[in-house]
C-alpha cells in the first residue's frame, strides 16, 4: 500500500537554494556566499568544513536567523527564516551563560522565557542537566565549572527548548582533547535520542567524519575574490560505530582534506 506522505515538511527540515548573501551594498560589499543550494533531510546530522572565511559561520548565522541572506530561499521545516526562534538552538564557541544564574537558573531560563509553569521548567532543566551529566553540578555558578563544563551547560540550555534544529558553530574547538572526545560521544547520544537536525560547524575533518551523516565541503570565500560556496557533499557511510583509525574512515578524511584544499 502506498504511504501518504505528510503535506508538512518536518520541523528540522533545511531548504536552501541559490543563496547569496552580501555583507554591505550588493555588488559594493562583500559578497560572503553565493548560489548556495543545500538539502538537509529532517533528523540529519550533517557537518561543515571548510577554510577559513569561506561562510560557515555566515551560513549558520544566517540559518538561526541572526543575519538577512540578501538574495534566494532559506526554509526551515517548510517556512521562511525571518528571525530567531527557540526551535532552532544555537551553540557557538563562546557558552554565553549568565554568570550570575547557577547551571540550573540557565537552563530554564528558556522554557522560563516561553511561559512554561515554573515546576515544568525545573523538570525539564533537570532532565537536560542530567543528559549532560552535570546534575550534581545543577546548583553551582558557570564560574565555578571547567570549560568543558560550562559548554556542556551551554548544550544542555540548547536542549531544554527541545529545538527541532541544532545549529553548532565549533562548539568544541576550545576544549581539551579528552574533554572534546567525551563531548563528541554525548552529542552523538543526544542527536540519536532526539529527532533533531544538527548542523555542526567544525574545523576538524576527524570530528566531522565521526560525527556525520554527511559533510558539506565548502570553499571560496571573499579573501579569495569569490563568494564562498559548497564544493561538494560527501556521504559518510560508516555505520554507527566508527573508528578514527580505520582504513576506510582515514579514506574518507583524506578525500575532504583534499577537497578542503582545492579552493583554499
Ligand atoms: N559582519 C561582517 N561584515 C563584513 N564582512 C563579514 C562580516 N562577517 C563575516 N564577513 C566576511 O564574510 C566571510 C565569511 O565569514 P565567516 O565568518 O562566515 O567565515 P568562516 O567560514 O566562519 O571562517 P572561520 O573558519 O574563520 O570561522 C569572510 O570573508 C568575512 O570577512
Ligand atoms: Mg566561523
Amino acid at each position: 500500500m502506498a504511504r501518504i506522505e505528510p503535506p508538512v515538511p518536518l520541523e528540522g527540515q533545511v531548504r536552501i537554494e541559490q543563496m547569496a548573501k552580501w555583507y554591505g551594498p550588493v555588488g559594493e560589499g562583500v559578497e560572503a556566499l553565493g548560489g548556495l543550494n543545500l538539502d538537509v533531510p529532517a533528523g540529519e546530522f550533517l557537518a561543515v568544513v571548510g577554510a577559513s572565511g569561506c561562510g560557515k559561520s555566515t551560513l549558520l548565522r544566517i540559518l538561526a536567523g541572526f543575519e538577512d541572506h540578501t538574495d534566494g530561499q532559506v526554509e526551515v521545516g517548510g517556512a521562511p527564516v525571518t528571525g530567531p526562534s527557540p526551535r532552532r538552538g544555537v551553540v557557538f564557541q563562546d557558552y554565553g551563560l549568565f554568570p550570575w544564574l547557577t547551571v540550573s537558573e540557565n537552563v530554564r531560563y528558556g522554557p522560563r522565557q516561553r511561559r512554561v509553569p515554573r515546576r515544568r521548567a525545573k523538570e525539564i532543566a533537570a532532565r537536560y542537566i542530567e543528559t549532560v551529566g552535570l546534575s550534581r553540578f545543577a546548583d553551582r555558578f558557570p564560574g565555578e565549572l571547567s570549560g568543558g563544563m560550562q559548554q556542556r551547560v551551554a548544550i544542555a540550555r540548547v536542549l531544554a527548548n527541545e529545538p527541532a534544529l541544532l545549529l553548532m558553530d565549533e562548539p568544541f574547538g576550545a576544549l581539551d582533547a579528552l574533554t572534546r572526545t567525551s563531548m563528541q560521544h554525548e552529542l552523538k547520544r543526544i542527536h540519536a535520542e532526539t529527532s533533531a537536525t544538527v548542523v555542526f560547524v567544525t574545523h576538524s575533518i576527524e570530528e566531522a567524519v565521526y560525527l556525520a551523516d554527511r559533510v558539506v565541503v565548502m570553499t571560496g570565500g571573499p579573501s579569495h575574490g569569490v563568494p564562498g560556496r559548497i564544493e561538494k557533499i560527501v556521504d559518510v557511510d560508516l555505520g554507527d560505530h566508527r573508528d578514527v583509525n580505520a582504513p576506510d574512515f582515514n579514506a574518507i578524511e583524506r578525500a575532504i582534506s583534499d577537497l578542503v584544499h582545492v579552493g583554499a
